[in-house]
């Protein structure tokens, strides 16, 4: 019977999203690509996260403020599953198939729903840079992000010098839409950001 009702239910939930976009995070979307598993990051993976995220070459672009300790990256963990679970949000831890070790993780939040629209970011550790996983993690996230969740167009902002992010969002088909400047406020400074932008048709593979 389910290989008769599971098209219908498909269907109507595809027309569904196309007059109400609202994307559905709460069945956790885990995904798969040739070398990595895409899945939720759990309490487990706290300490892994935290050490990533504070890594001086990974946040050099960031122009925020790292978490001071693990503590503080567990109950930002617990934040992003709550923003979740509302649908405001999704994020991918991305884990070798080959060990399982996290080495990095991408997500989709700022959600603008009435426009089909919300913006990606993403990080790795600095020992799996140059592999091509980032592009890997991403291509599979831009699938999901257009075939299933519907999305119409997504963002990246980038700090103008951040070349290795700029490189990647290019290689995948995002174009630069605006250069804003001085539009961001971080320790006593005012800096400049690049904003790209993705249609599902400019997307190169
Ligand atoms: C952004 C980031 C994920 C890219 O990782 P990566 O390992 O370079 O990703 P990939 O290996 O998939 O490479 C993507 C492409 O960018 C190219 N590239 C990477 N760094 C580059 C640089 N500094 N200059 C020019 N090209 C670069 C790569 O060569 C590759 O293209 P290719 O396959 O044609 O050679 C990584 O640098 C990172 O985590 N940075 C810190 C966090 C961050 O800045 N996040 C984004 C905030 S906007």
């Amino acid at each position: 019977m389910s290989w008769v009702l599971f098209p219908i239910v498909d269907t109507f939930r595809s027309i569904y999203l196309r007059i109400m976009f609202e994307p559905i995070f709460e069945i956790y979307p885990a995904l798969e690509t040739e070398r990595l598993f895409l899945t939720e990051i759990v309490d487990a993976d706290a300490q892994r996260y935290h050490d990533i995220r504070t890594n001086s070459r990974v946040i050099k672009f960031m122009d925020r403020d790292p978490d001071k300790n693990v503590e503080e990256t567990l109950k930002k963990l617990r934040e992003i599953t709550a923003a979740r679970m509302k649908n405001e949000s999704v994020n991918w831890g991305l884990r070798l198939k080959s060990s399982g070790e996290m080495i990095g993780d991408l997500g989709i939040w700022r959600l603008d729903n009435k426009h089909f629209r919300g913006e990606i970011g993403y990080s790795m550790h600095p020992d799996y840079y140059g592999k091509g996983l980032m592009t890997e993690a991403l291509n599979r996230v831009l699938d999901y992000a257009f075939q299933d969740a519907k999305f119409h167009s997504l963002e990246a902002n980038t700090h103008p010098d951040n070349e290795s992010s700029i490189a990647l969002l290019k290689k995948v088909g995002f174009k630069q839409e605006a250069y804003f400047t001085e539009n961001y406020y971080y320790n006593g400074k005012f800096g400049d950001s690049r904003i790209f932008s993705l249609l599902e048709r400019w997307r190169i593979k």
